[in-house]
C-alpha cells in the first residue's frame, strides 16, 4: 500500500471522533495501515493538538476494538496534526498544499492524498472546488475525495453538487460513502448469492413471491432533530441504505468483481425500477411519524417533542415503499421497503419470501401452523442468514411445523466483524471503489423517489403522529403491503432465536 495521508475536513466533529479515528486506529493495530501514514485534521475550532489527541483518545476508548494504550497509542497519536482553518478561504488550501508537500518529501512511491469531507453537507461543493482551484486534485492516481451521504437533498441539488465535485475530481477519484456497504453482512450478500450454486437458480420470479427489506430502529432522532427535520426517513435511509440493499439483492451476476462491473449491475436494477407516477404515490408509498410511546420499558417523547423539531412537524420518521423491478428476472415480484425510527425492535433484514408448493397434498389439519419458506439475510443486530422451511413434527401423525436453519457470524467465525468504516477507509486507501456509490447510481435513486417526495411535500399529512413509539409503524404501511397480498415479517433473527431457545 502506498503512503497515505488523510486530510479530514471537520476534524473536530462527531463523525471524526466517533467513526474515523477509531477505525483508523483499529486498522493500525491490526497492521493494515501503510507504514507511511498521517492524519491532518482541519477545522475552524480553536483546539490545541494536545487536547485534540486526548479527545480522539476518548473516542477510540469508546468505539474501537483496541484500547488506546502505551507505545502503540503514542505512535499513532504522533501521526495526527491539526490545522485550524476556515474551509471557505483560499489560504487554507495553500497551507494544506504545504503540509502535503512536507508529507510527500523523501517518501518512496506515490503518496496518496485522501480528502475526507466530514463536514456538514453545505460545505461539500465548496471544498471540492477549492481543492481543484489549489491544484490538489490534479494527480488522478494520488488524490481522492471522500463524501458522506446525504449526496444532495433531491435530484436537482444532487446534480448541482456532482457538477461541483466533478469540476475538480474525475469520477475515479470520488468515493461516495454509504456506510451500509461497508457492513460485513451486506458485503456477504454478493458472496452468498454468487459463490454458492444453491440459491441462485431459484432467485427469480418463478420461485420468489415477494421480497421485504426492513431497516427498523428502536432509537429516536437523538440529538439530530435539526438535521432530521429537513431529511425524513425517505431521504435519510431509503434513498441510500435501502436502495443499496435492493440493488445487491436484485442485481444480475457480475462478470467479475471489478468495481465498475459490480456497479454497472447494481445501477441496472435502479434503471429497471418502474417509475411511480404522481397518481400512484398513495398506492405505492406510506409514511408515518411517531407519537409518544414505550420503548424498552421506558416512556419516550413524541417526535414533535424532540429537540430541534417543530411542534407541528410534517417530517416522516417512517417510510415504506412498494417497488416493481421491470426486468426478466423480477417481473411481477414486488419489493417492499420499510424503515422507521422508534419501532418495536432494532432489526435490519432482507427476507426472500418463496412461493407456495404448486399442490398441497397434506390434509388441512396437518398444516395449521404452515408458513411459506423464507430466506432471511439478517444484517443487524443479529448477524447471519436463516432459512425457514417446513419439517414434520415428531409423532405418529403427519403434522407440519415451520423450523429454522441458521448461520450466525458469532457461532461460525467467533470474532466480531470489523466496523463498516474500517472496511471503507481501507478500500479508499487501496483505491478500490466497488463498495462506493457512483454518481449514476445516486442519480437513479433520487429519480425513483422524486415523485414521492414531490407528492408528500404537496400534501402535508393530516394524521401525524400516526404510530406510537415502540410499535411496528403506521396502519397505512400495513395496508400498503396487505393490498398486495403480502405481509411484513416479524424479525426472523428473533423468531429463530426463540425457536433455538425453546425448551
Ligand atoms: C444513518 C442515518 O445514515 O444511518 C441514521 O442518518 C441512522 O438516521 C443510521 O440511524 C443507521 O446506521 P447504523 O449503522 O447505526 O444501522
Amino acid at each position: 500500500m502506498e503512503p497515505s495521508i488523510f486530510v479530514i475536513f471537520g476534524g473536530a466533529g462527531d463523525l471524526t471522533w466517533r467513526k474515523l479515528v477509531p477505525a483508523l486506529f483499529d486498522l493500525y493495530m491490526d497492521g493494515r495501515m501503510p507504514s507511511g501514514f498521517a492524519i491532518l485534521s482541519v477545522d475552524a475550532v480553536a483546539e490545541g493538538i494536545g487536547k485534540l489527541r486526548q479527545h480522539y483518545r476518548d473516542g477510540v476508548r469508546k468505539f474501537s476494538h483496541h484500547a488506546p494504550e502505551g507505545k502503540k497509542w503514542n505512535e499513532f497519536a504522533a501521526r495526527i496534526s491539526y490545522l485550524r482553518a476556515d474551509f471557505t478561504e483560499d489560504e487554507t488550501y495553500a497551507k494544506i498544499s504545504g503540509r502535503l508537500d512536507d508529507f510527500d518529501s523523501g517518501r518512496e512511491g506515490k503518496p496518496v492524498h485522501i480528502f475526507y469531507l466530514a463536514t456538514p453537507p453545505r460545505f461539500f461543493g465548496e471544498i471540492a472546488e477549492h481543492l481543484g482551484g489549489a491544484g490538489l486534485a490534479r494527480k488522478r492516481e494520488q488524490a481522492r475525495i471522500v463524501v458522506e451521504k446525504p449526496i444532495g437533498h433531491d435530484l436537482a441539488s444532487m446534480l448541482r453538487l456532482n457538477r461541483q465535485i466533478t469540476g475538480s475530481f474525475h469520477e475515479s477519484q470520488i468515493f461516495r460513502i454509504d456506510h451500509f456497504l461497508g457492513k460485513e453482512t451486506v458485503r456477504n450478500i454478493l458472496v452468498f448469492r454468487f459463490a454458492n450454486p444453491l440459491f441462485e437458480p431459484i432467485w427469480d420470479r418463478r420461485y420468489v413471491d415477494y421480497v421485504t427489506i426492513t431497516v427498523a430502529e428502536s432509537i429516536g432522532v437523538e440529538h439530530r432533530g435539526a438535521y432530521y427535520e429537513h431529511a425524513g426517513a425517505l431521504r435519510d435511509m431509503i434513498q441510500n441504505h435501502l436502495m443499496q440493499l435492493l440493488c445487491l439483492v436484485a442485481m444480475e451476476p457480475p462478470l467479475s468483481f471489478d468495481s465498475n462491473e459490480v456497479r454497472n449491475k447494481k445501477v441496472d436494477v435502479l434503471h429497471a425500477v418502474r417509475p411511480i407516477s404522481p397518481g400512484q404515490v398513495d398506492a405505492s408509498a406510506a409514511r408515518g411519524q411517531y407519537g409518544r410511546g414505550i420503548v424498552e420499558d421506558r416512556e419516550v417523547p413524541a417526535y414533535r417533542e424532540e429537540d430541534g423539531v417543530a411542534p407541528d412537524s410534517s417530517t416522516e420518521t417512517y417510510a415504506s415503499l412498494k417497488l416493481m423491478v421491470d426486468n426478466w428476472r423480477w417481473q411481477g415480484v414486488p419489493f417492499y421497503l420499510r424503515t422507521g425510527k422508534r419501532l418495536a425492535e432494532e432489526a435490519s433484514e432482507v427476507s426472500i419470501h418463496f412461493k407456495n408448493v404448486p399442490h398441497q397434498a397434506f390434509p388441512r389439519e396437518a398444516s395449521l401452523n404452515w408458513l411459506p419458506a423464507a430466506l432471511v439475510i439478517c444484517i443487524q443486530p443479529q448477524e447471519g442468514i436463516v432459512l425457514r422451511f417446513q419439517a414434520k413434527l415428531p409423532g405418529p401423525e403427519i403434522v407440519l411445523e415451520p423450523v429454522w436453519m441458521h448461520f450466525l457470524y458469532e457461532e461460525a467465525f467467533r470474532t466480531p466483524p470489523p466496523d463498516a468504516y474500517e472496511t471503507l477507509l481501507w478500500d479508499v486507501m487501496l483505491g478500490d471503489a466497488t463498495i462506493f456509490m457512483r454518481s449514476d447510481q445516486v442519480e437513479a435513486a433520487w429519480s425513483i423517489l422524486t415523485p414521492v417526495i414531490e407528492h408528500w411535500e404537496a400534501t402535508p399529512p393530516a394524521d401525524f403522529p400516526n404510530y406510537a413509539a415502540g410499535t411496528w409503524g403506521p396502519l397505512n404501511a400495513e395496508v400498503l403491503i396487505t393490498m398486495g397480498g403480502c405481509a411484513w415479517p416479524s424479525p426472523a433473527s428473533l423468531e429463530a432465536k426463540r425457536a433455538r431457545e425453546k425448551p
